[in-house]
This record gives C-alpha cells, sequence and structure tokens, in this order.
C-alpha cells in the first residue's frame, strides 16, 4: 500500500513537472514565479551573428517565386518594374497559376521564367543553380519549412507574413541563416508605407522627444476573402489557435520606432482575448452548428514592456465589421503621431493652458497644413526619389514596392538588408508567445532573446544607403 502511495505520489509529481515545464526542449519554456520563461539556447559553435550582415554584391538578383495565390502574382508584376532582377522560375502547388503568372511577364514582354508545381516543387526551383533569391508567399505553414530549405541550398530568402508560426520555427530561421549566412527577410511591407517611414524619420531626429509608448494593429475583416485561401489554410489556423496569429504588420514598424534589438529588447509579454463571438458563428455556417470549436478569439490585445522601459500594445481582429485598422500610433515625450482613421500629428499646444475642466480640447493636432509642410521636410530618404514610382507601379498603395525596390537594391550593393532575421523572429514570436500567455490565463511572457545577448550592440534602425 505504502509502495503504492509512493508511485502515484511520484507519478503526480512528474506530471506537475511536466504541466509546469511544458516543454524542456531548448526552445521551450519554464514557469517560474507566475511567469512563463522562454529558454534561450546557446549559439552552436558553427554559427556567427548575422547582425550588419551584407552579401557581396549581386549585379543582377535572379529571384525564384513560390507561392502564386492571391499575393504572390503582385510581387511577379512589382519585380517586372525592378532593372536590376531577373525572374528565373516560378512555382505553386496548380500548374495553372504558374501559366497564370507567366502571363504577367508576357504583358511586361519579359521572358517566361521556369516553371515547377506540386507539393515540392520548390525543391527543384532551390536546386538550380541561377536562382540567388527565393521568395515566399505560401500558406504561413509552409514559410518556414521551405525558406530553410531553401538557405540549406545556398539561397536568400524573403518571406512573407508571419515568417513562422512557433518559437521553435523563430529560432529554426535564426540559427539556417547563422549557418548558411543567407540573408533571411521577412517581408513586413507595413514598414514601408509613407507615414511609418516619415514618423520614423521624425522619431530618429527627435521630432516627438524620447518615445515612451506605441500601438500597432491588424484589424481587418477577413469576411469577403475566407473562401479564396488555398485549402482553408488561414480559417484553418484561425479556428485552431487562441493568440496574435497575425502580428507583424502591427508590430513591425513599432519595433522600429523603438530600435528593438538595435538599443532595446522586448522583455514582457501580456496577451488577453475575447471569446470567439463572431469567429464561432462563422465557423458553425461554415462547418456546421456546433461541428468545431474556433479557438480565435475577436479581438486578441498583447502588452509588452521593454528592457528600457517602453510600453508597446498590438491588437488583433479579422472577424468583426469594422473598418481596417493598422494603429501605428506613437507616443513620445514631445509629441505624437497617429495614423488611423486619419493621419495626425501633434507636437504639444505652446499655449496650452487651463480654461474650464471640462474642456478637452487644450491638446489638439496641428492643422492639415503644417502637418503636410512636417511630413514633406522629414520625408524619409529612403523613399525620396522613388515614392513616386511607387505609388504609379502600387501594391497596397506604394510601399509593397518600395519593399521590394530596398530588398533588391541592398542585395545589388551588397549592403545589409532593412529587415534582418532578428525582425524576423521577434515579429513572428508574437504569434507562439501570444496564445502560450492566454493559454495560461494571460500569464506573463519573459520573451526570448534572439540575437542572444547582442540587442544592444548595433544603435538604432539603419536603412543602408550607397555613399554618394
Ligand atoms: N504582406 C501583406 O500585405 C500580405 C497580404 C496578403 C497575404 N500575405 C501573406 O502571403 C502569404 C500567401 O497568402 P495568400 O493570400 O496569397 O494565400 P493563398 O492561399 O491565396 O496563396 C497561397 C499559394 O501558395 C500555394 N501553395 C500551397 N502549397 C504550396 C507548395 N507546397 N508549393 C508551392 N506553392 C504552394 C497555393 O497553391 C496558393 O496559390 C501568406 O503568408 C499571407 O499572410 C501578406
Amino acid at each position: 500500500m505504502k509502495k503504492t502511495i509512493t508511485i502515484l505520489a511520484t507519478l503526480a509529481l512528474v506530471a506537475l513537472a511536466v504541466s509546469c515545464n511544458k516543454s524542456k526542449d531548448e526552445y521551450g519554456y519554464t514557469i517560474k514565479d507566475n511567469q512563463i520563461v522562454y529558454n534561450t539556447p546557446a549559439r552552436p559553435a558553427d554559427q556567427q551573428s548575422m547582425l550588419g550582415f551584407a552579401c557581396d554584391p549581386i549585379e543582377n538578383v535572379r529571384v525564384g517565386f513560390v507561392g502564386l495565390g492571391m499575393r504572390g502574382p503582385g510581387a511577379v508584376e512589382r519585380f517586372c518594374y525592378l532593372e536590376d532582377a531577373t525572374i528565373v522560375a516560378l512555382c505553386d502547388l496548380y500548374p495553372e497559376r504558374v501559366e497564370s503568372a507567366q502571363q504577367i511577364l508576357d504583358r511586361h514582354g519579359i521572358a517566361r521564367a521556369a516553371e515547377y508545381s506540386g507539393e515540392e516543387g520548390y525543391k527543384e526551383l532551390c536546386a538550380r543553380e541561377d536562382i540567388d533569391l527565393v521568395y515566399l508567399a505560401v500558406p504561413w505553414q509552409l514559410h518556414t519549412p521551405i525558406a530553410v530549405y531553401a538557405m540549406e541550398h545556398g539561397k536568400h530568402v524573403a518571406i512573407e507574413v508571419p515568417a513562422a508560426t512557433s518559437i521553435k520555427e523563430c529560432w529554426d530561421l535564426v540559427n539556417t541563416s547563422e549557418r548558411t549566412r543567407k540573408h533571411c527577410m521577412m517581408l513586413e511591407n507595413c514598414c514601408y508605407d509613407f507615414f511609418e517611414l516619415t514618423c520614423l524619420n521624425m522619431i530618429q531626429q527627435g521630432v516627438f522627444g524620447d518615445i515612451v509608448h506605441v500601438e500597432g494593429a491588424y484589424c481587418h475583416n477577413l469576411e469577403p476573402y475566407w473562401d479564396r485561401y488555398q485549402g482553408d489554410w488561414r480559417m484553418t489556423y484561425n479556428k485552431d489557435h487562441h493568440g496574435d496569429v497575425y502580428p507583424t504588420h502591427g508590430i513591425g514598424p513599432i519595433c522600429e520606432d523603438l530600435n528593438i534589438h538595435r538599443g532595446d529588447k522586448m522583455d514582457i509579454l501580456v496577451a488577453m482575448d475575447t471569446d470567439a463571438f463572431n469567429g464561432q458563428a462563422m465557423a458553425d455556417k461554415r462547418y456546421g452548428e456546433g461541428a468545431v470549436k474556433y479557438a480565435n478569439g475577436d479581438n486578441t490585445m498583447t502588452c509588452i514592456r521593454t528592457h528600457n522601459g517602453k510600453s508597446i500594445l498590438v491588437e488583433h481582429n479579422v472577424v468583426t465589421p469594422r473598418p481596417y485598422n493598422r494603429m501605428y500610433q506613437v507616443t513620445g515625450t514631445k509629441g505624437f503621431a497617429n495614423k488611423y482613421p486619419n493621419e495626425g500629428l501633434a507636437l504639444g499646444s505652446e499655449n496650452i493652458q487651463f480654461t474650464a475642466i471640462d474642456n478637452l480640447d487644450a491638446e489638439e493636432y496641428m492643422s492639415d497644413a503644417d502637418r503636410d509642410a512636417l511630413m514633406a521636410a522629414y520625408e524619409h530618404p529612403i523613399s525620396k526619389g522613388i515614392a513616386e514610382k511607387a505609388r504609379e507601379v502600387g501594391g497596397h498603395g506604394g510601399m509593397d514596392f518600395i519593399m521590394d525596390y530596398r530588398l533588391i537594391y541592398c542585395l545589388h550593393h551588397g549592403l545589409p538588408l532593412d529587415q534582418d532575421v532578428y525582425d524576423a523572429a521577434e515579429w513572428s514570436s508574437l504569434v507562439e508567445l501570444t496564445e502560450v500567455s492566454i493559454n495560461h490565463g494571460s500569464m506573463p511572457v519573459v520573451m526570448p532573446d534572439f540575437t542572444r545577448g547582442e540587442w544592444n550592440k548595433l544603435k538604432g534602425v539603419n536603412f543602408a544607403l550607397v555613399e554618394e
């Protein structure tokens, strides 16, 4: 009897240890003092940091595209305008989508590219010797496996957002990029929108003083699109997961504003979500009443505190009928910027004074004319000269073209890319970290440091330009 009790007690202790240390693997976490603490595994001896990494200049960047659904063909179209790039290969699960993309090249009078299709067509594409860069616009779950495969086969990679769906995948990207010395850039296009770029420049010139708080979001009613994702991948992912499953449009630009891993780092995260009101109704309609339990909350909020004492708020909502909003809000000691619904700047009212206790208008936005003049004066150096063409070529109003242009510009000139593999990992890490926080009743998460202690080595975000 005593022996049985001892065995049962031991088993209970083991079960408790397993539940408190959900994963003891090097990419997992333990729970200590009511905090979820992620491990930062040591860097293997055959790897080097990719901070500030630049490869030799590539005269003409030869590109292979994988994933030609709703997003991919737009990238193919934009690359037709980039002089220092050549479209060498096109790949999708379905040959007819490859054919449609070929027709984009036809319309531009450009030679047709090599074609690959099927689930493993990307492997043949990656085996080619004449490709420098693999550009991925496939479903989320395929981003990291294909990117890792491409880097292992000697290619730089550019990956649609989010680059990874788990902490393990984030480390896979970091480790593979560090070991192969290949660029791994996530295609976070929202970092290149005009308002965000100009604000970043203003922040770097001290216009807003010290930045104390930033906000970002992805609030986009996806109702018209759900049926169009290949194999229902997006709905499937949302239905199976809590958390901010699409955080990078919100977190990307504001991390640049805070110099994350270039002088500051994200330390602690707490996430909370609502129930899945519309989400569950949508799932009932789609899969049958009560057939599935829809996990993703209609609204998910994430708060993060940085090492230097700044705060970040990120939101995700893709199921309620509200106007598109990426929030983008910057609060500094001397000023404020806000993008949605109207772009506004406030630099502190000079004549702020007490009028009446219920006067809420003492602090106000500057006039539209003053804002426009200031925005023009602080246009970011990387959009100067390319803004007009970007607006003409398009892609979310031009930001997509600036992103692609910058990627090819940096590769062509052998410069560090604007976004490195640590950005990709940090911004994508929210996918798992928010889910884990929510699954533990909004428990704080000590975030992993993908730079492995080197977050203060670079000083400030820098968009490299060739010296005139
Ligand atoms: N940055 C942005 O603004 C933005 C906008 C839209 C989509 N995206 C991202 O782009 C990616 C693609 O989204 P989408 O809307 O085009 O989805 P989609 O479902 O329309 O397209 C995905 C494509 O990948 C193909 N595919 C699937 N498995 C493949 C495989 N093994 N090999 C090759 N191709 C394969 C599918 O056939 C499909 O054509 C997602 O990561 C999404 O988050 C980003």
